[in-house]
């Protein structure tokens, strides 16, 4: 690929190569899509027409970095899950564009037949499922979808986060790199410890709920963990990639159809959601797009998981790249509180 320009814009790297922006995954030395395109819907609500056509869509923008898990998305009625990455392992065998991919799937959340937990054999046996769902031979990054918390006392030693399982993946080859979802802040740095103390592969990036306006103090979104100053504190100092799913919060920004859960109500919501559209008005942009722009362009960076359902929608998404914000407007974004 041939490579153009490079900038540091915040303290990220961003490279445009053929005119596509890419950002590194933590320490691994391998740049990834500045948005990762989330397949949740795909092969269940989105049909396989419309998910080709998406897929199609965002790698004509330059987009390579692919999220889906095992579980996705079996709460759809009629499907048990693995769709998903069935859908995605037709689409690459049907494009022949495996290898400019970039795959992350996951183990650890409960689906037909299939307990929730992170044993070392479960993560063997749904890796194995997984390949073949997708028609690969190596995944390219393994999340553990969710921390599996062992009761009080904490063993000492390995088995955080299924990490030893996991490194095991990684030295068969069938997994690249893995990062973790879900996960408080000193569970990470728990499992970080273990890694490195046994010399295991180590999770590069971490997948958390996250958007621009902040859930309410106390909020809870259990099973999910919403991402937190904290966790981004810690994303910066130990180099770790911060993944934002639930970006645009089912589209609640700009449509009347859609409303912010109560855990979003918070004393500040007010206060960002009118700077938003502030921000939004000044450059010219949907507030879903500078969402978007401001994750990428915050420090440290942090790659959306971009969804939709329509062409439209995934336009406006990608549309957001082309936005560059003003230290002015980022600090603005950043500061409005209640
Ligand atoms: N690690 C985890 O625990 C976890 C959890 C959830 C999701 N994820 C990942 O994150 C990805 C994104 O999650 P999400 O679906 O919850 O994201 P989201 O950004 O909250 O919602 C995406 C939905 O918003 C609507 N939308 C998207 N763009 C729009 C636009 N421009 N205008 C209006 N509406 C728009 C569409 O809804 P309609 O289709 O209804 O129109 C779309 O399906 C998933 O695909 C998955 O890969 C991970």
């Amino acid at each position: 690929m041939k490579r153009e320009t490079c900038c540091v814009l915040r303290g990220v790297i961003w490279w445009w190569e053929d005119g596509v922006r890419t950002v590194l995954l933590g320490n691994t030395g391998v740049e990834v899509s500045a948005f990762c395109l989330g397949a949740m819907y795909f092969g269940t609500s989105t049909d396989e027409e419309t998910s080709f056509r998406l897929l199609d869509q965002y790698v004509e923008a330059g987009g390579s970095f692919l999220d889906t898990a095992n579980i996705y998305s079996h709460w759809v009625p009629g499907f048990v899950g693995g769709e998903s990455e069935t859908l995605l392992g037709a689409w690459m065998r049907e494009r022949k564009n495996r290898a400019r991919m970039f795959i992350a799937t996951k183990v650890g959340f409960a689906y037909p037949g299939v307990e929730r937990g992170l044993r070392a054999r479960q993560i063997e046996t749904e890796c194995e499922k997984s390949l073949k769902r997708l028609g690969i031979d190596t995944v390219d990054l393994y999340y553990a979808h969710v921390d599996d918390r062992p009761p009080p006392p904490p063993p000492i030693g390995g088995g955080v986060g299924g990490v030893e399982a996991f490194d095991r993946l990684v030295r068969a080859g069938k997994v690249r790199f893995i990062g973790a979802s879900n996960f408080l802040a000193w569970r990470l740095e728990m499992a970080r410890w273990v890694s490195q103390t046994h010399g295991w592969a180590g999770y590069c990036c971490i997948q958390q709920r996250y958007s621009y306006i902040r859930p309410k103090p106390g909020a809870s979104f259990a099973p999910q963990i919403a991402a937190d100053d904290d966790l981004l504190d810690y994303c910066r100092a130990r180099g770790i990639t911060m993944l934002a799913y639930s970006p645009l919060l089912t589209g609640a920004y700009t449509r009347a159809d859609r409303a912010f859960s109560e855990q979003y109500l918070g004393p500040d919501t007010d206060a960002r959601l009118a700077t938003l559209k502030a921000v939004a008005g000044e450059v010219g942009a949907t507030a879903n797009q500078v969402v978007l722009a401001w994750m990428v362009q915050s420090d440290p960076c942090v790659i959306p998981l971009v969804a939709a359902s329509t062409v439209e929608q995934m336009r406006e998404n990608l549309g957001a790249l082309e936005i560059t914000l003003s230290a002015d407007q980022m600090a603005r974004l950043n500061g409005a509180s209640a």
